[in-house]
């Protein structure tokens, strides 16, 4: 298969009806917190056991269409010598990486971030692909108060962003495209609403400046609510008005999927949300999950790093994965 090929297969696998995607690409700190909120030590081993045993949750094919894994997990084995990318993928679901080198602070922009890890990626990409890897994610974050995020930020973190899909798509890689607007601040859900339009504009005029190709990528946003710190929760319905208002501003109708982050919703509100957006009339893009959080929190408390609770952590990662595909279809009901 030449790279155009590859693409629009990988595409073809991973936006499917009724099916998201599972985000298992935490970085070792954030791994480390995970674990300590359940009492497990993170450990080279626990996390290839832990990763390992979400991987190989017999039934996950039928919900969840690709993993983003981290660095490290891509090159982990199962006790009977498997790599664990063929786990995921002898159960149908196309291996990813996540590329970014994570953020930082962005200079003469306080309170903006930027995320770094352009230098060597198409390098590392081959390297990837050698390894299983198919699509790739790459998250920048922008953070919400009265004056954030700055132009500069908007602007330089699209520029980022763009660079990276193209690259993905000349080594024949899927990319993800993840501008995440935080949840963190009191703001409200119309302030959240204006900071997503700039951003997902700015985004998309940066994908077109760097000819991206709109129809092999996909975008993987924040849900459109208010902040964690405001008081006040949106029903579902508002949430769904709110984020499908601004998308069918900015977002061209030639990309196949948008996979929502859970980004702090609890993995209940993250699969009523998804469900109120799927519920309304047919909408141009395939809208479903990427979830961390909201899709291995109950299977991580289930496991707790105890080998016999195994089956019971994979059943609770499968039902969980069961929920958003219903949510994915507007079939959810709680
Ligand atoms: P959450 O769903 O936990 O926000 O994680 C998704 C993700 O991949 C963030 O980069």
């Amino acid at each position: 298969m030449n790279t155009q090929e590859q693409l629009e297969s990988t595409i073809r696998e991973l936006v499917c009806e009724g099916k998201g995607i599972l985000a298992a690409d935490e970085s070792n700190p954030t791994i480390a917190k995970r674990f300590k909120a359940v009492g497990v030590e993170s450990t080279e081993e626990n996390r290839r056991h832990y990763r390992n045993l979400i991987l190989a949750a017999p039934g996950l094919g039928e919900y969840v269409s690709g993993v983003i894994l981290f660095e490290e997990t891509l090159r982990q084995h199962a006790d009977d010598g498997t790599s664990l990318p063929s786990i995921a993928a002898k159960q149908g679901i196309v291996p990813g990486i996540k590329v970014d080198k994570g953020k930082g602070p962005m200079i003469n922009a306080p309170g903006d971030e930027i995320t770094e890890g352009l230098d060597g990626l198409a390098q590392r990409l081959e390297d990837y692909k050698q390894l299983g890897a198919r699509f790739a994610k790459w998250r920048n974050v922008y953070h919400i108060t009265d004056t954030n995020p700055s132009r500069a930020a908007i602007e330089a973190n699209a520029e980022v962003l763009a660079r990276y899909a193209a690259i993905c798509q000349s080594c024949g890689v899927v990319p993800i495209v993840e501008p995440e607007v935080l949840i963190d601040g009191d703001h409200s859900i119309e302030r959240s609403a204006e900071v997503n339009e700039a951003v997902i504009n700015e985004v998309f005029q940066a994908l077109r400046r760097h000819r991206v190709e709109l129809e092999t990528m996909i975008l993987k946003p924040s849900m459109v609510t208010p902040g964690n710190a405001n008081g006040q929760k949106a029903s579902p319905e508002d949430v769904a008005k709110h984020t499908l208002r601004v998308f069918r501003r900015v977002v061209p109708a030639a990309v196949p999927g948008i996979n929502f982050l859970s980004g702090g919703q609890t993995p209940a509100e993250a699969t009523l949300n998804l469900n109120a957006m799927n519920s309304g009339p047919a909408l141009p893009w395939t809208l479903s999950f990427s979830y961390g959080r909201a899709l291995q929190e109950p299977a991580q408390k289930a496991w707790a790093g105890i080998s016999s609770n195994r089956e019971a952590a994979q059943a609770a990662m499968v039902k969980r994965a069961k929920l958003n595909s219903l949510a994915a279809l507007g079939r959810y009901s709680s």
